[in-house]
């Protein structure tokens, strides 16, 4: 008899997206005398706003209303944490895309086309745009800046026999959600408004819409059924597009739709943090640190929004698999006139992670040594150097024997050896392989965040209505939670609906992010359904005789001994008796915290881990690439859904690969964004996949904690393994010059980067300098 847990069950909504049933935002029925939104942006990057004239938008066809920061009844700011995100820029622009005004009108297109006609005069101010130029700056801040330290690095740096030094940059990725963001507001009576938005975060924007409209938060409503992907960029700024929306619709009186148009989306929304990051690092002759320094620097944008949490991040995944005995690490978080930057997949994780890699990287080549022995050399250990550099102790190590199967399972060294005789005979094209581990902390690190409600009705037919405050973006929580409420009541999981998400009926929710949604929400749903539970087995065990505590919940049925009841029949009999068939149920993540200021504590409840062996071929004459083959390994605890899993693993892993290869990010000398649609930002697509792609779930895995049914979190985790394909480029860069050379690669390796990289190796050592008839 196995249950619904860990059973392969297709996503609840699976049918729905291919067969465009699916209802998001801009799918639902328009209720009557619908308005449609548009934003005026700034031209400017950084100046003031010396005159906003808005005449000729408002006298435009179809137009009923225009706000500006002075219509905004109550706070005209949606920062998460931190204020400094206006609704609508005041005397000041911070960047360019920043929304100055909004309009509403009958329809989109006329909506639009009124933006176009504002007229407005700036006075120019000074932009920062470059990273280089905010940390040149020390009042370019969002925050403060942090220091973890642990031990005596610049001591251990120093007496270490080899010392290497120097700077990687990470460029950022926007999240290019299918769904782009999308808000309807409804206005209803005494001053309530019902938002459906496709949001990450509806408590958060239930209640930076109130704020704005200045009412108390039960007057506002957020509903969310399901978002076209998230991906961290609906944590926040999906308030922004809420916001306008729900201020034209308290205005009018009418409802109101606010649809980015994807080039606005993509121009006035945050993305990944670009990062610079300079290291500092003495080490053996064998390639084991013995002192490390980092300095991470964040390009956090315009305004704070989330950038401390994905700056602390980072910090906490500077180790990654491995041990750093003696760690400075100084996190900057600078200020620039662009983009807020946001949340995005493993929310400065990434970037962490990066440093380190790099980091190994680098001292292989310098000892001459395959990197994945360098890495090896340098992992936690199980009893001993075993502590974070934030004074955690890595109790659930498994990344050892998880990287000793993959090795294995790929083929690693057989390969390796057949990549070296290929490049030796191959003037062209060059192949290179690289092995990249995780580790990757699960819990948010604010705290507060790690709690979870959830809300279930039991109908008297036995039938389960589930409602928790996780969201849905494609990543399979709601199947995964409705598994484990199935799983508690012994019925199938069609019995269980899961509803949209609502602020109405889970209140004080955190965002779906930091890859806890199942981790909190199922945990808060088995409760609410443990409480049901055992008013159901005291109904039975009367209708039996015989005590609560022999009476289980399988197959559909409530069994005690011989006698059994159908579970619809036990519903009805509780009815009968006036037991209540609804519960709420609650969960906070047990044993974690953190010091911010000592930078230590116990930030995450677990870690989860992962590799992946990536191969690809560079051509030398064009730096383009292709990868060849990939054999990932990642641990999901005991999944509670294989399928979803891998889904994750994989659709993680390829989004990974995109940020470092192909998905470039290119701001103006004025801070504009310039790539801004597909035709100029590329994200991967089918033909970019490994021929050879292979997948597998850690079958070893087992959460040590107590998490729900043993599971571990996943939604993360494997973008870090795609950090393996960049690895693999740089290696097959570097077999284009002399061993020992290591290339320079910046990230995203876009070609350009690559054949520049491969040129200058060229110049470096003795190889042929690039000449296309001798190719011939
Ligand atoms: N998977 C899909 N299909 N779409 C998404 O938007 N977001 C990712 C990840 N996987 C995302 C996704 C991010 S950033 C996070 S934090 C987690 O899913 C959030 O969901 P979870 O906590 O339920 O894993
Ligand atoms: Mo995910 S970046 O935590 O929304």
């Amino acid at each position: 008899m196995t249950g619904p847990v860990g059973a392969s069950i297709p996503h609840d909504s699976a049918r729905l997206h291919v067969s465009g049933e699916a209802l998001y935002i801009d799918d639902l029925p328009e209720p009557r005398g619908l308005l449609h939104a548009a934003m005026g942006l700034s031209s400017e990057a950084h100046a003031r706003i010396l005159s906003l004239d808005l005449t000729a938008v408002r006298a435009a066809p179809g137009v009923l209303t225009v706000i500006t920061a002075e219509d905004v009844p109550g706070i005209n700011d949606i920062g998460p944490i931190f204020p400094g995100d206006p609704i609508f820029a005041e005397r000041i622009t911070t960047y360019h895309g920043q929304v100055l005004f909004a309009v509403a009108a009958r329809t989109r297109a006329e909506a639009r086309a009124a933006t176009a006609l504002a007229r407005v005069t700036y006075d120019p101010l000074p932009p920062v745009l470059t990273l280089d130029e905010a940390l040149a700056r020390e009042d370019a801040r969002v925050a403060p800046s942090r220091l973890m330290k642990r031990g005596e690095p610049e001591a251990a740096i120093a007496r270490s026999p080899q010392r290497l030094r120097g700077t990687l940059y990470v460029g950022g990725q926007d999240h290019f959600y299918l769904e782009g963001q999308i808000a309807v507001a409804h206005p209803g009576e005494q001053g309530d408004m019902l938002i459906q938005s496709s949001t990450q975060n509806p408590s958060e924007l239930q209640h930076l819409v109130a704020h704005a409209l200045h009412v108390p938060d039960h007057s506002v409503t957020c509903e969310t059924r399901r978002m076209g992907g998230g991906f961290g960029g609906k944590e926040s700024q999906a308030a922004i597009p809420a916001a306008i929306a729900a201020l034209l619709a308290a205005k009018t009186g009418r409802a109101v739709k606010c649809r980015m148009d994807r080039d606005d989306d993509m121009i006035i929304t945050g993305k990944r943090h670009p990062f610079r990051i300079d290291y500092d690092v003495g080490f053996d002759d064998q390639g084991v640190i013995g002192g490390i320094h980092f300095m991470l620097a964040g390009d956090c944008g315009h305004s704070a929004d989330l950038s401390t949490g994905v700056n602390d991040r980072a910090m906490m995944h500077a180790d990654n698999c491995y041990f750093l005995e003696n760690v400075s690490i100084l996190s900057h978080r600078c200020r620039t006139n662009t983009t807020s930057h946001t949340a995005f997949r493993g929310f400065g994780g990434p970037q962490g992670i990066m440093a380190i890699e790099h980091v190994l990287d680098e001292i292989a080549r310098h000892v001459k040594r395959d990197p994945l022995i360098i890495r090896q050399r340098n992992f936690y250990g199980s009893t001993t150097r075993n502590v974070t550099p934030y004074g955690m102790v890595v109790e659930d190590n498994i990344i050892a024997e998880l990287v000793d199967q993959l090795v294995r399972t790929s083929d690693y060294l057989a390969r390796r050896t057949a990549i070296a005789a290929f490049n030796m005979d191959s003037r062209w094209i060059k192949r290179g392989i690289a092995l990249v581990p995780v580790k990757f902390g699960i819990s948010f690190t604010a705290i507060h965040l790690n709690q979870a409600g959830a809300l279930i009705q039991l109908y008297t037919d036995g039938s389960v209505l589930l409602n928790h405050g996780g969201t849905e973006m494609g990543q399979g929580l709601f199947i995964k939670v409705a598994q484990v409420v199935a799983e508690e009541f012994g019925i199938t999981v069609d019995r269980v609906r899961v509803t949209a998400t609502s602020t109405a009926k889970v209140p004080n929710t955190s965002p779906t992010a930091a890859s806890a949604g199942t981790d909190l929400n199922a945990k808060a749903a088995q409760a609410a359904a443990h409480a049901i539970k055992q008013r159901l087995a005291h109904v039975a065990a009367e209708a039996f005789g015989v005590p609560a505590t022999a009476v289980i919940f399988a197959n559909g049925e409530v069994i005690a001994g011989r006698h059994r009841l159908p579970f619809a029949e036990i519903t009805k009999l509780a009815r009968m008796q006036r037991v209540s068939l609804s519960a709420t149920g609650f969960y906070a993540t047990p044993k974690i915290h953190f010091d911010a200021e000592t930078q230590t504590g116990r930030p995450f409840y677990y870690f989860a881990y992962g590799a992946a062996v990536a191969e690809v071929e560079v051509d030398g004459l064009t730096g383009e690439y292709r990868q060849r083959r990939v054999d990932i390994l990642h641990d999901c605890g005991k999944s509670l859904n294989p399928a979803i899993d891998l889904g994750q693993i994989e659709g993680g892993f390829v989004q990974g690969a995109g940020w470092l290869t192909s998905e470039e990010l290119f701001w103006d000398a004025k801070g504009r964004l310039r790539t801004h649609a597909p035709s100029t930002y590329k994200i991967p697509a089918i033909g970019d996949l490994a021929p050879v792609f292979r997948a597998r779930i850690y079958e070893a895995g087992r959460n040590r904690e107590n998490a729900i049914f043993r599971s571990k979190a996943v939604g993360e985790p494997p973008l870090n393994l795609g950090i393996s394909v960049f690895h693999a480029i740089k290696d097959a860069v570097a077999a284009f010059g002399d061993a020992g050379l290591s290339p320079h690669l910046d990230a995203p390796a876009t070609p350009e980067r690559v054949l520049l990289a491969i040129e200058h190796l060229r110049a470096a050592g003795r190889a042929a300098p690039i000449d296309a008839k001798a190719a011939e």
